[in-house]
């Protein structure tokens, strides 16, 4: 986060400390501040969380300043040290600069500065990229702090944002992007600078959107946009429709807790204006040529982690409603592979921050070989949207807890519509089928809420499995997806070895895991499904029953037959198959929260885990 305050605006520390907590998220293994004084640049910097960097503050404070940059770190190039810490000094300590992302030629020119006689006392990537503006800003810039950073981005290679102050130019903070996040907050004699809209969204509504390769110069009141060349560039203005309540934790104790009960919220407003209860669909926002949609042939879902799994839960009902074949891959995979893709491919890249840099880069490769992206993401003003050649946004509102919940649900939601609005288009499915779907998902909310009140069963046993070292999660057809993002959840909230695994496939090696008293999960489908699904789940519960698991089991209300063969059982409310992953999934995220914190973990920033990765 950099920011900048203006003279009638607030004190630039107390800003980019307000920002720095709302994008703490973001990643938190060191944080640290520059501000400009009188005497030139001062900055404190901390290894671990934010409260390191206020602690060291209270104990060494700094002075009142209008103009200063902040930064909260997760390492690539050096451990989480003080040192290694953002921001960088360079010039003799009058330049401080923070960076996000990687710089690719950094040991190269890191040489040829430390034989211009440069020191160096850091292992960061981001103390090159200062000394070299400070370099530049002294010679062949002229001491123009904005033409320093156009001459340097011109030498960098890799994924950047940079924030740079210079004592010499107390009132201007100057900004670049190359793949990594940045966004303007316009201020009223005060303007922002952020990787995303939370962090001055106290302060400021109004943001401006900037593109590749872009640099951007703020004063209290002014912004200009260039390329890396100089030339003059224009960002998109948009008004931020989150409000700052939003991003709080609004009476819960974490944010965890507080996304994981906005869930109803979260599918409700992602429906909302789009699902008319006529039986159409209202997706005029999707850019792409409707002739260009009838004609796709394949469908290709990108993405990572929480969100892979939405797409993975998507591909059951897509290819159900639409007949189009869907495939279902890890972004970081793709484009290693020398995938098929080609105009008729449609790619949907699912990422609830809209700026992870595997997603974006996979997204990117499908372009260039013709193929149209349409991202589905929640957040405004991030890359991918601005990128992908069409976007349908889940609005979730604000995640903040690092580990994925209520985006999740969204996105599902979402894919649903597409895949309806496909359906539609291409003729698929019926407007009185699509009247049904619609009217089923548009009771899926107050469902969320019945699970979310029930909820205290799944709390208690969570308590009593602190100790529990390895948890297996089963399911079948779209409750596949649910157990893999179940296990996903007890990985990054408890740390306790998960695994989820289709339940056919038990049999076939995963049942050696079992042994006398393995707790498992299993989502059971409804015994009201057409095929013979529910049966097959309650004999893989039979099996494992056999070998002495411990089965704790998610079925629909009225299945009272599951309950001989689990020890515990946890009712969600009918509701069709294909929507059930929108309740079943709710249990298991309780489950997760509820035991991490009887375990005493911080459940909204889990260790060694970044909310937004935007490296390779
Ligand atoms: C990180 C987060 C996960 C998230 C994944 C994808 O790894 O820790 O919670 O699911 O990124 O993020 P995205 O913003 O692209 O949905």
């Amino acid at each position: 986060a950099g920011t900048l305050a203006g003279p009638e605006g607030h004190g630039a520390l107390d800003v980019v400390l307000e920002g720095l907590r709302r994008l703490e998220y973001r990643g938190y293994d060191s944080a640290g501040v520059a501000v400009i004084t009188g005497n030139g640049i001062e900055s404190r910097k901390k290894s671990g969380k934010l409260t390191n960097l206020l602690d060291e503050l209270q104990a060494n404070p700094l002075p009142e300043s209008l103009t200063g940059i902040g930064h909260t770190r997760w390492a690539t190039h050096g451990g989480p040290t003080d040192r290694n810490a953002h921001p960088h000094l360079a010039d003799g300590g009058k330049l401080a600069v923070i960076h996000n992302g990687i710089i690719e030629n950094f040991a190269e020119l890191k040489r040829t500065l430390s034989a211009q006689g440069v020191e160096f006392v850091s292992e960061t990537d981001t103390e090159v990229a200062a000394a070299l503006i400070g370099e530049l800003f002294r010679g062949e810039a002229g001491g123009d702090l904005t033409r320093a950073m156009q001459l340097a981005c011109q030498r960098l290679e890799g994924a950047f944002t940079l924030l740079a102050i210079h004592r010499d130019q107390p009132d201007t903070v100057v900004a670049a992007r190359r793949n990594s996040p940045l966004v303007v907050g316009l201020g009223d004699g005060e303007n922002f600078l952020g990787s995303d809209v939370s962090g001055f969204i106290d302060f400021t509504r109004r943001a401006v959107e900037l593109g590749q390769d872009q640099i951007v110069t703020i004063t209290p009141d002014s912004f200009e946009v260039t390329d890396f060349n100089g030339k003059p560039a224009q960002g998109r203005e948009f008004q931020v429709d989150w409000d700052a309540a939003a991003a709080e934790k609004g009476g819960f104790a974490s944010f965890m807790e507080k996304e994981i009960n906005d869930q109803p919220e979260a599918v409700a407003q992602t429906l909302l204006g789009r699902a008319g209860l006529d039986g159409k669909l209202q997706l005029d926002e999707l850019r792409i040529d409707p002739s260009q949609l009838k004609a796709v042939d394949k469908i290709i879902v990108l993405a990572c982690g929480t969100s892979a799994y939405a797409g993975q839960v998507a591909k059951y009902a897509i290819e159900h409603w639409c007949r189009i074949p869907v495939e279902v891959e890890l972004s970081h995979e793709f484009r290693y592979r020398d995938p098929i893709v080609n105009a008729n491919t449609l790619v949907v890249a699912i990422s609830q921050s809209g700026e992870t840099m595997d997603t974006l880069m996979a997204a990117r490769y499908a372009q260039e070989q013709g193929a149209k992206v349409l991202a589905i993401c929640n957040t405004n003003g991030s890359t991918i949207p601005r990128e992908a050649d069409a976007v349908l946004y889940t609005h979730a509102g604000p995640e903040i807890a690092v580990a994925s919940t209520k985006a999740f649900l969204a996105q599902i939601t979402a894919a649903y519509l597409l895949g309806l609005y496909l359906g539609q288009l291409r003729g698929n499915l019926f407007t009185g089928q699509i009247r049904d779907i619609l009217a089923d998902l548009a009771k899926v909310p107050a469902k969320i809420q019945t699970v979310l009140d029930d909820s205290d069963q799944v709390k208690k046993l969570a308590r009593t499995m602190a100790d529990t070292r390895s948890v297996l999660f089963l399911g079948r057809h779209v409750g596949f997806p649910v157990a893999m993002e179940g296990a996903l959840k007890l990985k990054e909230l408890a740390y306790i070895h998960a695994e989820g695994f289709a339940a056919g496939e038990l049999k076939h090696g995963p049942i050696a895991l079992i042994e006398e008293g393995q707790p498992v999960f299993v989502i059971v489908p409804s015994p009201r499904g057409r095929n013979s699904l529910h049966a097959k789940v309650v004999s893989n519960i039979q099996e494992i029953r056999a070998r002495g698991a411990k089965t704790i089991v998610i079925a629909e209300e009225g299945d009272t037959a599951v309950q001989a063969y689990a020890e515990h059982v946890f009712y969600i409310p009918e509701t069709p198959t294909l929507l059930a992953p929108l309740l079943a999934t709710v249990p298991l995220q309780v489950f997760a929260c509820e035991l991490a914190t009887a375990k005493g973990y911080d459940v909204d920033q889990p260790r060694n885990l970044a909310k937004s990765v935007t490296v390779e």
